[in-house]
């Protein structure tokens, strides 16, 4: 069998095809990244909530926020949650953990042994007689490294002297809540702060009364007029 005769354009051609060819796969790599990156940025903010509809009892709310932040994404949901706990009537207090200096618990013992429950003195002087009010604590924080901030932690931790049993007083909370909001758009890497929330409520016979994350969201402003903000106003309508 005799092979046909090469046409000497061929190799051009071949050429002129693959070069095509490579071009246009780089327009679609480079249109792809950029859907992914206005996509990822924009739309796709999931929502998961739960939320238990209160007795309709008008009581004192303490929010905790958790992020250093102002006007950021945890704390664009804790106003929309104040405005509609104030709506209903509830009163309501808002202690900023990231933006009070507050020392981190020592362990040190001394709870209570001048009177109040820390004998630190920071800005958990101003946040217990908020404590020692509040019938709902509602704690509002951005994921940090799959957890809790640091505030909110540590705010959390100085509530340690009222567990212990030489204690003058008490918290008269019942019921809890708990926002958070972080840059994953995966549900699942909220998992670890809301394990410890579940086992705190079980520790102190806390009431959870609604749950609200939000995923997706990284970006200053990116939570404005998202509707996730309908749905923490509502957590505070129905506190
Ligand atoms: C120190 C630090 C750690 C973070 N860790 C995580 C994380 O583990 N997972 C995540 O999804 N987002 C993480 N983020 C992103 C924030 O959760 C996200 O930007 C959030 O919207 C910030 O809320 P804010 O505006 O209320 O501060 C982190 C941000 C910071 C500053």
């Amino acid at each position: 069998m005799t092979t046909p005769p090469e046409d000497p354009k061929e190799p051009h051609v071949k050429r002129r095809k693959l070069l095509t060819f490579a071009g246009l796969g780089s327009l679609l790599a480079l249109a792809g990244g950029l859907a992914y990156k206005h996509f990822s940025a924009t739309s796709q903010i999931k929502v998961e909530s739960f939320l238990t509809p209160g007795s309709g009892r008008k009581k004192n709310i303490l929010v905790l926020t958790g992020s250093g932040r102002r006007r950021g994404n945890s704390d664009l949901l804790a106003w929309a949650f104040v405005k509609g706990a104030r709506a209903a009537s509830h009163e309501v207090n808002v202690f900023h953990t990231g933006r009070e200096p507050m020392q981190a618990c020592m362990h040190c013992g001394g709870c209570w042994t001048h009177g109040k429950p820390c004998v630190i003195e920071d800005s958990f002087d101003k946040l217990f007689p908020w404590l020692e009010q509040a019938e709902l604590l509602f704690f509002c924080s951005p994921l940090y490294w799959y957890n809790f901030s640091g505030n909110i932690k540590c705010a959390m931790d100085r509530m340690y002297p009222y567990s212990q049993k030489n204690r003058l007083r008490d918290m008269p909370v019942s019921e809890t809540m708990l926002l958070m909001c972080g840059q994953s758009h995966f549900l699942r890497s909220f998992a670890g702060p809301a394990e410890a929330y579940r086992q705190m409520l079980g520790y102190k016979h806390w009431q959870d009364r609604g749950r609200l994350f939000v995923t997706g969201v990284d970006e200053y402003g990116a939570m404005a007029k998202d509707k996730a903000l309908a749905t923490a106003e509502e957590m505070g309508r129905l506190a």
